[in-house]
């Protein structure tokens, strides 16, 4: 999968800019604050729908307009695609898939599929359990479509049954309601479940083969699955244990008015050597760690999807010593990369023998550099 060129309009600080890339490495070099990380975040949008910061829909355009637009043109299995995405003020985004409006944003997730790496990732490891569920989710919504499907379906079936655990006591309907909503929040948390074990145990292998080559077969990785169910086993055992958990904590639940068990409440467990990372991991091995979250996720959606996704790596050279940047520019040889650094003299050495492309970033616009 390869993006040929973007076209953005008044996106953040952009007022009209427009690149042509290259299909193997494209580098964009621009001081702080010039907008490295809002072309980022144009190119995800256009692949996940969403900005991968934490601003809402409005803050995405241009602050003295009320309408943006990103356009992407890429080529896949063969393909071309043209993704456009607009965004107006106080209006819901549209997107358009070769000029074809899509009933809901959440359709055109696995179309252009791409791996991002920032320096802000290091809360996957040091973060929350919420940081940790977004990063599998992203991923396993990218190749399997399915699952984008359940988590939309799980998060309305949570939001519902957690209302009528609130008003448990005052709505005497509810107790007869509410053992459907047990159905329905069983049925669809154990295929949520069932789909991250399978992709967290290939995360798991191909994770650790990295991580192994990176420390020089020194130290071990290890990643496992936090089920809040408990052990995940074939279907019907786990819909079994999900009944059970509910039924026996059932009036906990009313109590707190809300769902206590669930792939809501899941978590990933990453350990180096035997110890949680998170805590005992120096700060070389966290970036070691998740250097080798990312380069997995890349060999995975390859392999489901049959083509590499993009590789975004925004500013992130910087953050690792001279040893893991090596190992990470060997290792997007074949594919299509988008490279932003302040740093245009060390990107060169590094990338001495890449076919590339470089860009500046100054002020919201873009210019292409001969090399
Ligand atoms: N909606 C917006 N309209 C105009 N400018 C914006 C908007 N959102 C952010 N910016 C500007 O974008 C700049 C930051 O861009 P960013 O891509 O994060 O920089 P960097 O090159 O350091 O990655 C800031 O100057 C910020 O004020
Ligand atoms: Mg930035």
């Amino acid at each position: 999968m390869i993006v040929n060129k973007l076209i953005i309009k008044n996106y953040r600080n952009f007022k009209e800019a427009e690149a042509e890339l290259n299909n193997s490495l494209n580098i964009f070099i621009g001081d702080n604050g010039q907008g490295k990380t809002n072309l980022m975040e144009s190119i995800y949008i256009a692949s996940i729908g969403r900005t991968f910061r934490l601003n809402s829909e409005n803050e995405l355009i241009n602050f003295f307009e009320d309408k943006s637009s990103v356009e992407i043109h890429i080529t896949k299995n063969n393909y071309n695609i043209k993704i456009q995405i607009i965004l107006e003020k106080n209006k819901k985004k549209q997107v358009f898939i070769n000029g074809v409006k899509l009933d809901k944003t959440s359709e055109m997730i696995g179309i252009l599929n791409n791996v991002i790496f920032t320096p802000d990732d290091m809360k996957i490891i040091k973060g929350s359990p919420v940081e940790r569920r977004k990063f599998i989710n992203i991923d396993i919504s990218q190749i399997k479509p399915k699952y984008k499907y359940l988590l939309n379906k799980y998060k309305k079936i949570t939001t519902e049954r957690n209302m009528l655990l609130k008003n448990y006591y005052t709505k005497y309907e509810n107790k007869d309601i509410i053992s459907i909503w047990n159905d329905y929040l069983v049925n669809t948390g154990t295929e949520i479940s069932l789909y991250r074990d399978e992709y967290i145990s290939k995360l798991k292998n191909t994770a650790a083969n990295i991580y192994s080559s990176i420390s020089g077969n020194k130290e071990k990785l290890d990643i496992f699955y936090l089920s809040n169910i408990g052990c995940i086993t074939d279907r019907e055992e786990v819909k079994k244990t999900f009944y059970d958990k509910i039924n026996k904590n059932f009036n906990n639940e009313i109590l707190r008015g809300t769902s206590l068990y669930g792939p809501h409440k899941d978590d990933l467990i990453i350990k180096i050597n035997g110890k949680e990372c998170k805590y005992f991991g120096s700060q070389g091995q966290q970036r070691s760690a998740i250097l080798a979250l990312k380069l997995a996720e890349i060999e995975i959606i390859k392999e489901e999807a049959g083509e590499y996704p993009i590789l975004l790596l925004d500013d992130v050279l910087s953050e690792l010593d001279n040893k893991r940047k090596s190992y990470l520019i060997e290792h997007i040889k074949g594919i299509q990369t988008i490279i932003t650094s302040t740093d245009e003299l060390e990107l060169n050495i590094l990338t001495k023998n890449f076919n590339k492309k470089i860009f500046n970033i100054n002020e919201g616009k873009i210019s292409s550099i001969l090399n």
